[in-house]
Protein backbone atom coordinates (compact mmCIF):
# COMPACT_ATOMS: atom_id res chain seq x y z
CA UNK A 1 0.00 0.00 0.00
CA UNK A 2 2.86 2.64 1.13
CA UNK A 3 4.87 1.63 -1.97
CA UNK A 4 1.67 2.54 -4.16
CA UNK A 5 1.16 5.35 -2.63
CA UNK A 6 4.52 7.02 -3.30
CA UNK A 7 4.27 5.68 -6.73
CA UNK A 8 1.04 7.47 -7.06
CA UNK A 9 1.93 10.62 -5.56
CA UNK A 10 5.05 10.90 -8.01
CA UNK A 11 3.21 10.27 -10.65
CA UNK A 12 0.04 13.05 -9.74
CA UNK A 13 3.56 15.34 -8.97
CA UNK A 14 4.86 14.44 -12.79
CA UNK A 15 1.74 15.09 -14.86
CA UNK A 16 -0.16 18.05 -13.20
CA UNK A 17 2.72 19.95 -11.58
CA UNK A 18 2.19 22.12 -9.11
CA UNK A 19 -1.35 22.48 -8.74
CA UNK A 20 -1.49 26.28 -8.04
CA UNK A 21 -0.43 27.62 -11.03
CA UNK A 22 -2.58 25.52 -13.22
CA UNK A 23 -6.01 27.49 -12.04
CA UNK A 24 -6.74 30.11 -15.18
CA UNK A 25 -9.67 32.10 -15.03
CA UNK A 26 -12.18 32.95 -17.47
CA UNK A 27 -13.69 36.52 -18.35
CA UNK A 28 -15.79 37.45 -15.76
CA UNK A 29 -19.15 37.36 -18.05
CA UNK A 30 -18.01 34.21 -19.77
CA UNK A 31 -21.15 32.18 -20.57
CA UNK A 32 -21.02 28.42 -19.21
CA UNK A 33 -23.63 25.94 -20.85
CA UNK A 34 -24.28 22.33 -21.63
CA UNK A 35 -25.69 20.79 -24.12
CA UNK A 36 -28.63 18.15 -25.30
CA UNK A 37 -30.72 17.23 -28.21
CA UNK A 38 -34.29 16.43 -29.06
CA UNK A 39 -34.14 12.80 -30.73
CA UNK A 40 -31.08 11.83 -28.02
CA UNK A 41 -32.52 12.44 -25.08
CA UNK A 42 -36.39 12.95 -25.21
CA UNK A 43 -37.99 9.32 -26.47
CA UNK A 44 -41.01 9.56 -25.92
CA UNK A 45 -41.19 9.10 -30.26
CA UNK A 46 -44.94 8.55 -30.34
CA UNK A 47 -46.17 10.24 -27.19
CA UNK A 48 -49.48 12.51 -27.46
CA UNK A 49 -49.78 11.70 -31.60
CA UNK A 50 -45.82 13.66 -32.06
CA UNK A 51 -45.18 12.66 -36.05
CA UNK A 52 -42.39 10.55 -37.07
CA UNK A 53 -39.31 12.41 -37.91
CA UNK A 54 -36.34 10.84 -40.34
CA UNK A 55 -34.83 8.98 -37.81
CA UNK A 56 -37.81 7.26 -36.28
CA UNK A 57 -38.20 5.76 -40.28
CA UNK A 58 -34.57 5.25 -40.38
CA UNK A 59 -34.06 3.19 -36.86
CA UNK A 60 -37.30 1.49 -37.51
CA UNK A 61 -36.92 0.55 -41.20
CA UNK A 62 -33.03 -0.07 -41.04
CA UNK A 63 -32.12 -0.71 -37.55
CA UNK A 64 -28.85 -2.72 -38.68
CA UNK A 65 -27.46 0.99 -39.16
CA UNK A 66 -27.35 1.76 -35.81
CA UNK A 67 -24.26 -0.24 -34.00
CA UNK A 68 -25.96 -1.73 -31.10
CA UNK A 69 -29.68 -1.86 -33.03
CA UNK A 70 -31.03 0.23 -30.51
CA UNK A 71 -33.31 3.36 -30.99
CA UNK A 72 -34.49 6.53 -29.88
CA UNK A 73 -37.94 5.22 -29.25
CA UNK A 74 -37.67 6.33 -25.36
CA UNK A 75 -33.84 6.81 -24.44
CA UNK A 76 -33.18 8.74 -21.78
CA UNK A 77 -36.65 9.54 -21.20
CA UNK A 78 -36.52 13.49 -21.05
CA UNK A 79 -40.28 13.82 -22.26
CA UNK A 80 -40.97 12.36 -18.86
CA UNK A 81 -37.76 13.05 -16.74
CA UNK A 82 -37.56 16.88 -17.40
CA UNK A 83 -37.98 18.32 -14.10
CA UNK A 84 -34.71 15.75 -13.29
CA UNK A 85 -32.90 17.40 -16.02
CA UNK A 86 -33.45 20.84 -14.90
CA UNK A 87 -31.95 19.94 -11.40
CA UNK A 88 -28.89 18.29 -13.21
CA UNK A 89 -28.54 21.30 -15.18
CA UNK A 90 -28.96 23.90 -12.08
CA UNK A 91 -26.50 21.21 -10.10
CA UNK A 92 -23.79 22.47 -12.90
CA UNK A 93 -23.84 26.14 -12.17
CA UNK A 94 -23.93 26.86 -15.75
CA UNK A 95 -26.33 29.61 -16.65
CA UNK A 96 -27.28 28.19 -20.39
CA UNK A 97 -28.85 25.03 -21.35
CA UNK A 98 -28.73 24.15 -25.09
CA UNK A 99 -31.23 21.68 -26.24
CA UNK A 100 -33.36 21.28 -29.45
CA UNK A 101 -36.95 21.70 -30.41
CA UNK A 102 -38.02 18.45 -32.30
CA UNK A 103 -40.32 19.66 -35.21
CA UNK A 104 -42.53 16.79 -35.16
CA UNK A 105 -43.38 17.02 -31.59
CA UNK A 106 -44.83 20.15 -32.39
CA UNK A 107 -46.05 20.12 -36.07
CA UNK A 108 -46.43 16.21 -36.38
CA UNK A 109 -46.79 16.51 -40.15
CA UNK A 110 -44.32 19.21 -40.49
CA UNK A 111 -47.08 21.68 -41.59
CA UNK A 112 -48.77 24.34 -40.02
CA UNK A 113 -52.39 22.77 -40.25
CA UNK A 114 -51.87 20.63 -37.66
CA UNK A 115 -50.22 21.44 -34.11
CA UNK A 116 -49.75 19.34 -30.82
CA UNK A 117 -50.62 21.61 -28.01
CA UNK A 118 -49.02 18.36 -25.86
CA UNK A 119 -46.08 19.31 -28.08
CA UNK A 120 -46.34 23.00 -27.10
CA UNK A 121 -46.83 22.61 -23.88
CA UNK A 122 -43.39 20.39 -23.25
CA UNK A 123 -41.21 22.69 -24.34
CA UNK A 124 -43.27 25.68 -22.42
CA UNK A 125 -42.78 23.85 -19.24
CA UNK A 126 -39.27 23.20 -19.61
CA UNK A 127 -38.53 26.68 -20.47
CA UNK A 128 -40.34 28.23 -17.49
CA UNK A 129 -38.76 25.23 -15.05
CA UNK A 130 -35.14 26.58 -16.28
CA UNK A 131 -36.20 29.95 -15.83
CA UNK A 132 -37.18 28.98 -12.45
CA UNK A 133 -33.68 28.79 -11.68
CA UNK A 134 -32.26 31.46 -13.31
CA UNK A 135 -30.68 29.43 -16.42
CA UNK A 136 -30.92 30.97 -20.02
CA UNK A 137 -32.46 28.53 -22.58
CA UNK A 138 -30.75 28.71 -25.60
CA UNK A 139 -32.80 26.97 -28.60
CA UNK A 140 -31.95 24.49 -31.31
CA UNK A 141 -34.85 24.74 -33.58
CA UNK A 142 -33.29 22.18 -35.80
CA UNK A 143 -31.45 19.21 -35.19
CA UNK A 144 -31.26 16.73 -37.70
CA UNK A 145 -35.09 15.17 -37.01
CA UNK A 146 -36.81 16.21 -40.22
CA UNK A 147 -40.52 15.63 -40.40
CA UNK A 148 -40.59 12.31 -42.32
CA UNK A 149 -43.67 13.32 -45.01
CA UNK A 150 -41.02 16.61 -45.89
CA UNK A 151 -38.52 13.86 -46.70
CA UNK A 152 -40.82 12.27 -48.91
CA UNK A 153 -40.85 15.60 -50.94
CA UNK A 154 -36.88 15.94 -51.16
CA UNK A 155 -36.61 17.45 -47.88
CA UNK A 156 -33.80 19.85 -47.66
CA UNK A 157 -32.85 19.20 -51.32
CA UNK A 158 -36.39 20.64 -52.24
CA UNK A 159 -36.65 24.34 -51.33
CA UNK A 160 -40.35 24.09 -50.66
CA UNK A 161 -38.56 23.28 -47.36
CA UNK A 162 -37.88 27.21 -46.76
CA UNK A 163 -41.41 28.67 -46.77
CA UNK A 164 -42.06 25.62 -44.75
CA UNK A 165 -39.08 25.66 -42.49
CA UNK A 166 -39.70 29.35 -41.82
CA UNK A 167 -43.68 28.66 -40.70
CA UNK A 168 -42.32 26.10 -38.25
CA UNK A 169 -39.74 28.98 -36.96
CA UNK A 170 -42.43 31.39 -37.32
CA UNK A 171 -44.71 29.48 -34.65
CA UNK A 172 -41.44 28.86 -32.17
CA UNK A 173 -40.94 32.13 -31.70
CA UNK A 174 -44.79 33.01 -31.33
CA UNK A 175 -44.85 30.18 -28.69
CA UNK A 176 -41.55 30.84 -27.05
CA UNK A 177 -39.88 34.07 -28.10
CA UNK A 178 -40.83 36.05 -25.04
CA UNK A 179 -38.90 33.45 -22.83
CA UNK A 180 -35.81 32.54 -25.10
CA UNK A 181 -33.57 35.18 -25.77
CA UNK A 182 -30.91 33.19 -27.61
CA UNK A 183 -31.74 31.16 -30.80
CA UNK A 184 -29.57 28.89 -33.35
CA UNK A 185 -31.64 28.16 -36.38
CA UNK A 186 -30.03 24.88 -37.34
CA UNK A 187 -27.11 22.74 -35.77
CA UNK A 188 -24.20 21.54 -37.86
CA UNK A 189 -25.52 21.82 -41.19
CA UNK A 190 -22.95 20.17 -42.74
CA UNK A 191 -23.67 16.81 -41.31
CA UNK A 192 -27.04 17.20 -42.30
CA UNK A 193 -26.05 17.22 -45.91
CA UNK A 194 -23.12 15.53 -46.28
CA UNK A 195 -23.47 12.66 -43.74
CA UNK A 196 -27.50 12.59 -44.79
CA UNK A 197 -27.26 12.85 -48.43
CA UNK A 198 -23.60 12.56 -49.90
CA UNK A 199 -23.09 9.08 -48.23
CA UNK A 200 -25.08 6.34 -46.26
CA UNK A 201 -24.57 8.01 -42.62
CA UNK A 202 -27.11 10.04 -41.08
CA UNK A 203 -30.94 9.87 -42.09
CA UNK A 204 -32.62 10.02 -44.51
CA UNK A 205 -29.54 7.70 -45.62
CA UNK A 206 -29.16 9.11 -49.55
CA UNK A 207 -25.91 7.53 -50.19
CA UNK A 208 -25.63 9.99 -53.59
CA UNK A 209 -22.60 12.01 -53.75
CA UNK A 210 -21.74 15.05 -55.12
CA UNK A 211 -24.93 16.65 -55.95
CA UNK A 212 -27.71 16.51 -53.20
CA UNK A 213 -25.26 17.81 -50.43
CA UNK A 214 -24.75 20.95 -52.83
CA UNK A 215 -28.53 21.37 -52.86
CA UNK A 216 -29.16 20.54 -49.54
CA UNK A 217 -27.01 23.17 -48.20
CA UNK A 218 -28.13 26.39 -50.83
CA UNK A 219 -31.63 25.84 -49.55
CA UNK A 220 -30.91 25.27 -45.91
CA UNK A 221 -28.84 28.24 -45.81
CA UNK A 222 -31.99 30.13 -47.69
CA UNK A 223 -34.08 29.25 -45.05
CA UNK A 224 -31.65 29.99 -42.05
CA UNK A 225 -31.77 33.83 -43.79
CA UNK A 226 -35.17 33.84 -43.90
CA UNK A 227 -35.58 33.02 -40.66
CA UNK A 228 -33.38 35.47 -39.61
CA UNK A 229 -34.60 38.43 -41.31
CA UNK A 230 -38.08 37.40 -39.60
CA UNK A 231 -37.04 37.68 -36.20
CA UNK A 232 -35.08 41.06 -37.05
CA UNK A 233 -38.27 42.28 -38.77
CA UNK A 234 -41.08 40.96 -36.42
CA UNK A 235 -39.50 39.56 -33.09
CA UNK A 236 -36.71 40.73 -32.17
CA UNK A 237 -37.18 44.52 -31.08
CA UNK A 238 -39.88 43.26 -28.35
CA UNK A 239 -38.55 39.66 -27.29
CA UNK A 240 -35.26 40.89 -27.20
CA UNK A 241 -32.75 37.76 -27.75
CA UNK A 242 -30.36 36.97 -30.65
CA UNK A 243 -30.23 34.70 -33.08
CA UNK A 244 -27.15 32.98 -34.88
CA UNK A 245 -26.27 28.83 -36.48
CA UNK A 246 -24.15 26.25 -35.26
CA UNK A 247 -21.72 24.99 -37.82
CA UNK A 248 -19.46 22.18 -37.33
CA UNK A 249 -15.87 21.06 -37.82
CA UNK A 250 -12.67 19.33 -36.76
CA UNK A 251 -9.04 21.39 -37.17
CA UNK A 252 -7.39 20.20 -40.54
CA UNK A 253 -3.88 19.94 -39.58
CA UNK A 254 -1.54 20.40 -42.34
CA UNK A 255 0.25 16.85 -42.31
CA UNK A 256 3.57 18.62 -43.01
CA UNK A 257 3.63 21.83 -41.65
CA UNK A 258 6.38 23.16 -44.32
CA UNK A 259 4.95 21.62 -47.25
CA UNK A 260 2.99 24.14 -49.12
CA UNK A 261 1.14 21.56 -50.70
CA UNK A 262 -0.16 19.96 -47.09
CA UNK A 263 -0.80 23.75 -46.50
CA UNK A 264 -3.31 24.73 -49.53
CA UNK A 265 -4.88 21.47 -48.51
CA UNK A 266 -5.77 22.43 -44.95
CA UNK A 267 -6.72 26.25 -45.89
CA UNK A 268 -9.43 24.66 -48.54
CA UNK A 269 -10.68 21.77 -46.48
CA UNK A 270 -11.70 24.48 -43.84
CA UNK A 271 -13.11 26.20 -46.84
CA UNK A 272 -14.97 23.30 -47.75
CA UNK A 273 -15.94 22.14 -43.77
CA UNK A 274 -16.82 25.79 -42.61
CA UNK A 275 -16.29 28.26 -45.25
CA UNK A 276 -19.12 26.44 -47.53
CA UNK A 277 -21.81 27.63 -44.49
CA UNK A 278 -19.35 30.21 -42.98
CA UNK A 279 -18.42 32.33 -46.12
CA UNK A 280 -22.01 33.07 -47.42
CA UNK A 281 -23.00 34.25 -43.88
CA UNK A 282 -20.19 35.87 -42.42
CA UNK A 283 -17.50 37.35 -45.06
CA UNK A 284 -17.71 40.64 -46.32
CA UNK A 285 -18.23 39.30 -49.52
CA UNK A 286 -20.80 36.57 -48.94
CA UNK A 287 -21.05 34.01 -51.61
CA UNK A 288 -19.84 30.62 -51.61
CA UNK A 289 -15.81 30.28 -50.75
CA UNK A 290 -13.96 31.02 -53.88
CA UNK A 291 -12.07 28.02 -54.12
CA UNK A 292 -15.14 25.70 -53.68
CA UNK A 293 -17.36 27.60 -56.91
CA UNK A 294 -13.72 27.45 -58.86
CA UNK A 295 -13.20 23.66 -58.46
CA UNK A 296 -16.79 22.66 -58.58
CA UNK A 297 -17.18 24.28 -61.92
CA UNK A 298 -13.96 22.83 -63.44
CA UNK A 299 -14.71 19.12 -62.06
CA UNK A 300 -18.26 19.22 -63.14
CA UNK A 301 -17.49 20.36 -66.61
CA UNK A 302 -14.49 17.61 -66.61
CA UNK A 303 -17.28 14.96 -65.40
CA UNK A 304 -19.36 15.61 -68.17
CA UNK A 305 -21.95 17.66 -66.59
CA UNK A 306 -21.41 20.98 -69.12
CA UNK A 307 -21.56 24.40 -67.97
CA UNK A 308 -23.90 24.08 -64.84
CA UNK A 309 -21.68 23.52 -61.85
CA UNK A 310 -22.97 21.32 -59.15
CA UNK A 311 -22.71 23.81 -57.01
CA UNK A 312 -25.74 25.58 -57.07
CA UNK A 313 -25.01 29.74 -58.22
CA UNK A 314 -26.73 32.64 -55.77
CA UNK A 315 -27.73 35.44 -57.45
CA UNK A 316 -26.55 38.64 -56.11
CA UNK A 317 -29.71 39.59 -54.31
CA UNK A 318 -29.54 36.02 -52.88
CA UNK A 319 -26.07 36.38 -51.86
CA UNK A 320 -27.09 39.91 -49.84
CA UNK A 321 -29.72 38.50 -48.32
CA UNK A 322 -28.01 36.02 -46.54
CA UNK A 323 -25.02 37.93 -46.05
CA UNK A 324 -24.87 39.15 -42.33
CA UNK A 325 -28.02 37.22 -41.00
CA UNK A 326 -26.54 35.61 -37.81
CA UNK A 327 -25.66 37.47 -34.01
CA UNK A 328 -22.59 34.91 -33.24
CA UNK A 329 -20.88 31.89 -34.55
CA UNK A 330 -21.30 28.76 -32.87
CA UNK A 331 -19.31 26.93 -33.33
CA UNK A 332 -18.87 22.22 -32.86
CA UNK A 333 -16.20 21.20 -32.62
CA UNK A 334 -14.43 18.17 -30.88
CA UNK A 335 -11.10 17.10 -32.92
CA UNK A 336 -8.49 17.53 -35.21
CA UNK A 337 -7.47 15.62 -38.79
CA UNK A 338 -4.03 16.06 -40.48
CA UNK A 339 -4.40 16.60 -44.16
CA UNK A 340 -2.39 16.37 -47.48
CA UNK A 341 -3.98 17.12 -51.10
CA UNK A 342 -5.29 13.73 -53.35
CA UNK A 343 -3.04 13.19 -56.21
CA UNK A 344 -4.67 13.49 -59.57
CA UNK A 345 -5.17 10.02 -60.26
CA UNK A 346 -7.03 9.62 -57.19
CA UNK A 347 -5.10 6.81 -55.84
CA UNK A 348 -7.61 7.16 -52.60
CA UNK A 349 -10.20 6.33 -54.74
CA UNK A 350 -12.74 8.90 -53.66
CA UNK A 351 -15.85 8.14 -55.26
CA UNK A 352 -16.37 10.57 -58.21
CA UNK A 353 -17.96 12.78 -58.21
CA UNK A 354 -18.61 13.42 -54.12
CA UNK A 355 -17.44 15.93 -51.86
CA UNK A 356 -14.58 14.43 -50.83
CA UNK A 357 -13.46 14.44 -53.91
CA UNK A 358 -14.32 17.89 -55.16
CA UNK A 359 -12.29 18.96 -51.83
CA UNK A 360 -9.55 16.83 -52.82
CA UNK A 361 -7.82 16.38 -49.66
CA UNK A 362 -7.12 13.58 -48.04
CA UNK A 363 -7.62 13.16 -43.92
CA UNK A 364 -5.59 11.25 -41.77
CA UNK A 365 -4.63 11.23 -37.80
CA UNK A 366 -1.48 10.64 -35.61
CA UNK A 367 -1.59 7.41 -33.97
CA UNK A 368 0.05 8.97 -31.24
CA UNK A 369 -3.15 11.17 -30.05
CA UNK A 370 -4.56 10.04 -27.28
CA UNK A 371 -8.16 8.41 -28.39
CA UNK A 372 -11.81 8.27 -26.25
CA UNK A 373 -14.87 6.41 -26.72
CA UNK A 374 -15.17 6.65 -30.61
CA UNK A 375 -12.95 5.46 -32.96
CA UNK A 376 -12.93 9.52 -34.59
CA UNK A 377 -12.73 11.42 -31.32
CA UNK A 378 -8.73 11.71 -31.00
CA UNK A 379 -8.07 14.63 -28.16
CA UNK A 380 -5.95 17.18 -29.77
CA UNK A 381 -6.83 20.45 -27.53
CA UNK A 382 -4.44 22.18 -29.72
CA UNK A 383 -6.54 21.73 -32.56
CA UNK A 384 -9.61 23.90 -31.41
CA UNK A 385 -7.32 26.39 -30.74
CA UNK A 386 -6.10 27.13 -34.08
CA UNK A 387 -9.47 26.81 -35.53
CA UNK A 388 -11.10 29.58 -33.32
CA UNK A 389 -8.40 31.41 -34.62
CA UNK A 390 -8.97 30.21 -38.28
CA UNK A 391 -12.58 31.78 -37.96
CA UNK A 392 -11.31 35.07 -36.44
CA UNK A 393 -8.99 35.72 -38.72
CA UNK A 394 -11.07 34.54 -41.53
CA UNK A 395 -14.37 36.33 -40.67
CA UNK A 396 -12.68 39.51 -39.24
CA UNK A 397 -13.45 38.45 -35.31
CA UNK A 398 -17.01 37.50 -35.34
CA UNK A 399 -18.26 36.72 -31.44
CA UNK A 400 -17.87 32.88 -31.44
CA UNK A 401 -19.88 30.70 -28.86
CA UNK A 402 -18.59 26.93 -28.95
CA UNK A 403 -22.06 25.16 -28.81
CA UNK A 404 -20.30 21.62 -28.43
CA UNK A 405 -17.27 20.39 -27.50
CA UNK A 406 -16.83 17.53 -24.95
CA UNK A 407 -15.60 13.91 -25.40
CA UNK A 408 -17.06 9.93 -25.34
CA UNK A 409 -16.20 6.76 -23.46
CA UNK A 410 -17.78 3.32 -23.15
CA UNK A 411 -19.39 3.91 -19.61
CA UNK A 412 -19.07 4.48 -15.67
CA UNK A 413 -19.48 7.35 -13.57
CA UNK A 414 -14.96 7.54 -13.20
CA UNK A 415 -14.36 9.99 -16.40
CA UNK A 416 -11.12 11.54 -15.56
CA UNK A 417 -10.39 10.99 -19.36
CA UNK A 418 -13.17 13.46 -19.41
CA UNK A 419 -12.02 15.38 -16.88
CA UNK A 420 -8.66 16.19 -18.44
CA UNK A 421 -9.97 16.59 -22.12
CA UNK A 422 -12.26 19.87 -20.71
CA UNK A 423 -9.25 20.55 -18.67
CA UNK A 424 -7.14 20.69 -21.77
CA UNK A 425 -9.64 22.26 -24.49
CA UNK A 426 -10.86 25.40 -21.84
CA UNK A 427 -7.13 25.70 -21.93
CA UNK A 428 -6.88 26.15 -25.50
CA UNK A 429 -9.73 28.19 -25.80
CA UNK A 430 -8.57 30.43 -22.69
CA UNK A 431 -5.35 30.57 -24.84
CA UNK A 432 -7.11 32.11 -27.80
CA UNK A 433 -9.51 34.68 -25.47
CA UNK A 434 -6.02 36.12 -24.28
CA UNK A 435 -5.06 36.23 -28.02
CA UNK A 436 -7.71 38.35 -28.95
CA UNK A 437 -9.97 35.63 -30.52
CA UNK A 438 -13.74 36.21 -29.06
CA UNK A 439 -15.31 33.86 -27.61
CA UNK A 440 -18.29 34.70 -25.10
CA UNK A 441 -19.45 31.40 -24.08
CA UNK A 442 -18.49 27.19 -24.12
CA UNK A 443 -21.04 24.83 -23.38
CA UNK A 444 -20.62 21.05 -23.23
CA UNK A 445 -21.80 17.84 -24.97
CA UNK A 446 -23.24 16.86 -23.45
CA UNK A 447 -26.01 17.02 -20.21
CA UNK A 448 -26.30 13.07 -20.26
CA UNK A 449 -26.04 9.83 -21.60
CA UNK A 450 -28.07 9.24 -24.75
CA UNK A 451 -28.84 7.51 -27.65
CA UNK A 452 -25.42 8.51 -29.86
CA UNK A 453 -27.24 8.70 -33.40
CA UNK A 454 -25.16 5.57 -35.45
CA UNK A 455 -23.18 4.64 -31.86
CA UNK A 456 -26.46 3.74 -30.71
CA UNK A 457 -25.98 3.50 -26.76
CA UNK A 458 -22.20 2.11 -27.10
CA UNK A 459 -20.72 5.79 -26.99
CA UNK A 460 -21.15 8.02 -23.70
CA UNK A 461 -20.39 12.16 -24.08
CA UNK A 462 -22.56 12.25 -20.64
CA UNK A 463 -21.99 14.65 -17.93
CA UNK A 464 -24.23 12.72 -15.94
CA UNK A 465 -24.61 8.82 -16.52
CA UNK A 466 -28.16 7.22 -17.23
CA UNK A 467 -28.78 4.18 -16.07
CA UNK A 468 -30.86 2.81 -19.49
CA UNK A 469 -32.41 -0.07 -17.46
CA UNK A 470 -33.85 1.21 -15.26
CA UNK A 471 -37.62 2.21 -15.92
CA UNK A 472 -36.64 5.89 -14.57
CA UNK A 473 -33.84 6.19 -16.50
CA UNK A 474 -31.80 7.23 -13.27
CA UNK A 475 -29.45 9.84 -13.77
CA UNK A 476 -26.06 10.11 -11.31
CA UNK A 477 -23.50 12.63 -11.94
CA UNK A 478 -20.07 11.22 -13.07
CA UNK A 479 -17.03 12.39 -11.42
CA UNK A 480 -16.85 15.52 -14.79
CA UNK A 481 -20.25 16.56 -13.35
CA UNK A 482 -18.81 17.74 -10.30
CA UNK A 483 -15.66 19.09 -12.25
CA UNK A 484 -17.72 21.22 -14.65
CA UNK A 485 -19.74 22.40 -11.76
CA UNK A 486 -16.76 23.22 -10.38
CA UNK A 487 -15.22 25.48 -13.55
CA UNK A 488 -18.76 27.16 -13.83
CA UNK A 489 -19.24 28.21 -10.21
CA UNK A 490 -15.79 29.56 -9.83
CA UNK A 491 -15.20 30.58 -13.62
CA UNK A 492 -11.40 28.63 -13.75
CA UNK A 493 -10.30 25.63 -14.61
CA UNK A 494 -8.63 24.26 -11.43
CA UNK A 495 -5.67 21.30 -12.63
CA UNK A 496 -5.69 20.05 -9.03
CA UNK A 497 -9.54 19.65 -8.43
CA UNK A 498 -10.17 15.86 -8.98
CA UNK A 499 -12.76 14.90 -6.81
CA UNK A 500 -13.21 10.49 -5.96
CA UNK A 501 -16.86 9.57 -5.81
CA UNK A 502 -18.99 9.96 -3.09
CA UNK A 503 -21.36 8.33 -1.01
CA UNK A 504 -24.18 8.43 -3.73
CA UNK A 505 -22.23 7.78 -6.72
CA UNK A 506 -20.53 4.58 -4.58
CA UNK A 507 -24.04 3.41 -4.47
CA UNK A 508 -25.22 4.21 -7.68
CA UNK A 509 -21.87 2.35 -9.12
CA UNK A 510 -22.72 -0.50 -7.06
CA UNK A 511 -26.25 -1.09 -8.90
CA UNK A 512 -24.78 -0.22 -12.44
CA UNK A 513 -25.94 -2.84 -14.64
CA UNK A 514 -23.72 -5.48 -16.24
CA UNK A 515 -23.11 -3.65 -19.35
CA UNK A 516 -22.34 -0.78 -18.23
CA UNK A 517 -19.43 -3.03 -16.19
CA UNK A 518 -18.48 -5.00 -18.79
CA UNK A 519 -18.29 -1.60 -21.62
CA UNK A 520 -15.75 -0.60 -18.92
CA UNK A 521 -14.09 -3.58 -18.45
CA UNK A 522 -13.72 -3.76 -22.77
CA UNK A 523 -12.03 -0.24 -22.89
CA UNK A 524 -8.35 -0.10 -21.13
CA UNK A 525 -8.97 3.63 -20.60
CA UNK A 526 -12.09 3.34 -18.25
CA UNK A 527 -10.63 0.24 -16.19
CA UNK A 528 -7.09 2.63 -16.03
CA UNK A 529 -9.60 5.33 -14.43
CA UNK A 530 -10.77 2.84 -12.69
CA UNK A 531 -7.69 1.98 -11.09
CA UNK A 532 -6.66 5.34 -10.87
CA UNK A 533 -8.96 6.61 -9.24
CA UNK A 534 -8.65 4.04 -6.35
CA UNK A 535 -5.38 4.80 -5.73
CA UNK A 536 -6.96 8.06 -5.18
CA UNK A 537 -9.06 6.98 -2.47
CA UNK A 538 -6.28 5.76 -0.85
CA UNK A 539 -3.95 8.90 -1.40
CA UNK A 540 -6.92 11.12 -0.05
CA UNK A 541 -7.25 8.80 3.23
CA UNK A 542 -3.46 9.57 3.42
CA UNK A 543 -4.01 12.98 2.83
CA UNK A 544 -6.87 13.32 5.11
CA UNK A 545 -6.94 17.06 6.51
CA UNK A 546 -5.09 18.65 3.59
CA UNK A 547 -7.53 21.28 1.68
CA UNK A 548 -6.02 22.01 -0.94
CA UNK A 549 -7.80 19.32 -2.99
CA UNK A 550 -11.51 20.55 -1.96
CA UNK A 551 -11.65 23.98 -3.47
C1 LIG B 1 -10.39 26.09 -63.17
O1 LIG B 1 -10.18 26.09 -64.55
C2 LIG B 1 -9.60 27.31 -65.02
C3 LIG B 1 -9.61 27.26 -66.54
O2 LIG B 1 -9.07 26.05 -67.00
C4 LIG B 1 -8.20 27.43 -64.43
O3 LIG B 1 -7.60 28.62 -64.85
C5 LIG B 1 -8.31 27.45 -62.91
O4 LIG B 1 -7.02 27.43 -62.32
C6 LIG B 1 -9.09 26.24 -62.41
N1 LIG B 1 -9.35 26.43 -60.98
C7 LIG B 1 -9.30 25.45 -60.11
C8 LIG B 1 -9.52 25.84 -58.67
O5 LIG B 1 -9.14 24.30 -60.41
C1 LIG C 1 -0.74 8.69 -62.15
O1 LIG C 1 -0.87 7.59 -63.03
C2 LIG C 1 0.07 7.60 -64.09
C3 LIG C 1 -0.27 6.47 -65.06
O2 LIG C 1 -0.56 5.31 -64.36
C4 LIG C 1 1.47 7.49 -63.49
O3 LIG C 1 2.43 7.52 -64.52
C5 LIG C 1 1.71 8.64 -62.53
O4 LIG C 1 2.95 8.50 -61.89
C6 LIG C 1 0.62 8.71 -61.49
N1 LIG C 1 0.76 9.91 -60.71
C7 LIG C 1 0.62 9.95 -59.39
C8 LIG C 1 0.77 11.29 -58.74
O5 LIG C 1 0.38 8.96 -58.72
C1 LIG D 1 -17.09 40.32 -28.60
O1 LIG D 1 -18.22 40.51 -29.40
C2 LIG D 1 -19.30 41.14 -28.74
C3 LIG D 1 -20.46 41.18 -29.70
O2 LIG D 1 -20.08 41.72 -30.92
C4 LIG D 1 -18.87 42.54 -28.31
O3 LIG D 1 -19.93 43.15 -27.60
C5 LIG D 1 -17.65 42.42 -27.42
O4 LIG D 1 -17.18 43.70 -27.10
C6 LIG D 1 -16.56 41.64 -28.12
N1 LIG D 1 -15.49 41.40 -27.18
C7 LIG D 1 -14.21 41.48 -27.52
C8 LIG D 1 -13.23 41.15 -26.45
O5 LIG D 1 -13.86 41.79 -28.64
Amino acid sequence: MRASFKFISVLIVAIHGDPVSKTRTFPQDFLWGVGSSAYQIEGGWNADNKGESIWDRMVHTYPDKIVDQSNGDITSDSYHQWRRDVQMVKDLHVSTYRFSLSWTRIMPGGYMNHVSTAGIKYYSNLIDELLRYNITPMVTIYHWDLPQRLQELGGWTNPEIIPIFKDYARLVLEMFGDRVKTWTTLNEPWHVCEYGYGVDYMAPSYDFPGIPAYLCTHNMLKAHAEVVHMYREQFQKRQRGRMGITIDSSWMQPKDANSPEDREASERALQFYVGWFAHPIFSKEGNYPKVMIDRIRNLSREQGFGSRSRLPEFTEEEVRRIRGTADFFGLNSYTTYLVHPNDHNNSVNFRVPSFDHDMGVVQTRDPNWQGSGSTWLKVVPKGLYNLIRWIHREYDGPEIIITENGVSDRGGLEDYARVDYLNSYLSAVLDAIEDGVNVSGYIVWSLMDSFEWKAGFTEKFGLYHVDFNSPKRTRTPKISAKVYGHICKSNSIDWSYRPVLDEQQLVAMAQLPADDDSLAKASGAASTATIWSWSLVLLMVTLVGLNTWHC
